[in-house]
């Protein structure tokens, strides 16, 4: 599996503490889960099959499982590591939740065996890849293996549309963390990786901004293409097949 940023996928315990603080977040990501699970196009009885790209521990799988009785979830990610934990998070579903193991940047990375899919959803994962050529060939390997009327979701991080709004947005996140209780070094570190960030100068850090992610979902030819949520940099959009 290809690194491409900071994080190391590949590592024990690396995951182990990516996963323990991310968990804590959880709680706070469930509106957004649930609004994915809300914007699926097909009725909570249904026999469906979703593949979670980057499924990490499966945090959206066990939302759309929870949601959906006869869902099957295949979760996909890279790490190996990763994969470990989700399979035994949701050991508990047993046949409903699969795993497949596969790089992003390797052109057969879907399992198509299992396919063609109903939905394919995804969080906080494709950024990861900072490539934005690669992310449009894989939106238009994710749109070639969609049943027709299945949607794509992506629930990711995009650049703000200005280097001014960049700023900005860091700004407020700031302020945020200040006023849900974090420390000064925390807050102090936040400053320091704002100066050294790419930010300075540019639009952000990410592949993308959102208006290029929305273009490169409809040249491939998704189609009720839009943004279903947007707060600063994290955003949720899609299309349907
Ligand atoms: C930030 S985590 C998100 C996990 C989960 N979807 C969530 O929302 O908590 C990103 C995931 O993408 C996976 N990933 C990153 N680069 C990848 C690649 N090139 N191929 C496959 N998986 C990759 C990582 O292993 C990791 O599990």
């Amino acid at each position: 599996m290809q690194r491409r940023d900071h994080h190391d996928w590949t590592s024990e315990t690396y995951v182990e503490e990516w996963v323990r603080r991310q968990q804590a977040e959880d709680p706070a990501r469930a509106e957004r889960f649930q609004l994915m699970c809300d914007l699926l196009p097909f009725a909570d009885d249904a026999a469906v099959t979703i593949v979670d790209v980057g499924t990490g521990y499966g945090p959206v799988s066990q939302f759309i499982l929870d949601r959906f009785p006869h869902a099957v979830c295949i979760g996909q990610d890279g790490s190996k590591p990763m994969l470990h934990r989700a399979r035994q998070l949701m050991a508990r579903y047993s046949e409903r939740f699969l795993v497949h193991q596969s790089d992003l940047f390797d052109a057969n990375w879907l399992p198509k065996p299992l396919g063609p899919f109903d939905a394919i959803v995804s969080s906080s994962c494709l950024h990861n890849l900072r490539d934005f050529k690669r992310i449009g060939e894989i939106y238009g390997e994710i749109r070639a293996q969609l049943k027709p009327g299945g949607v794509f979701l992506n629930l990711d991080l995009v650049n703000a549309p200005t280097p001014a709004l960049q700023q900005r947005y860091e700004g407020v996140a700031m302020k945020r963390r200040q006023r849900a209780g974090a420390s000064r070094e925390d807050v102090e570190a936040m400053v320091r990786r704002r100066e050294r960030s790419p930010a300075n100068g540019s639009a952000g850090p990410f592949p993308a901004g959102l208006d290029q992610h929305l273009a490169a979902l409809r040249a491939v030819g998704f189609s009720e293409v839009d943004c279903f949520w947007k707060d600063l940099q994290r955003a949720l959009y899609g299309g349907f097949a």
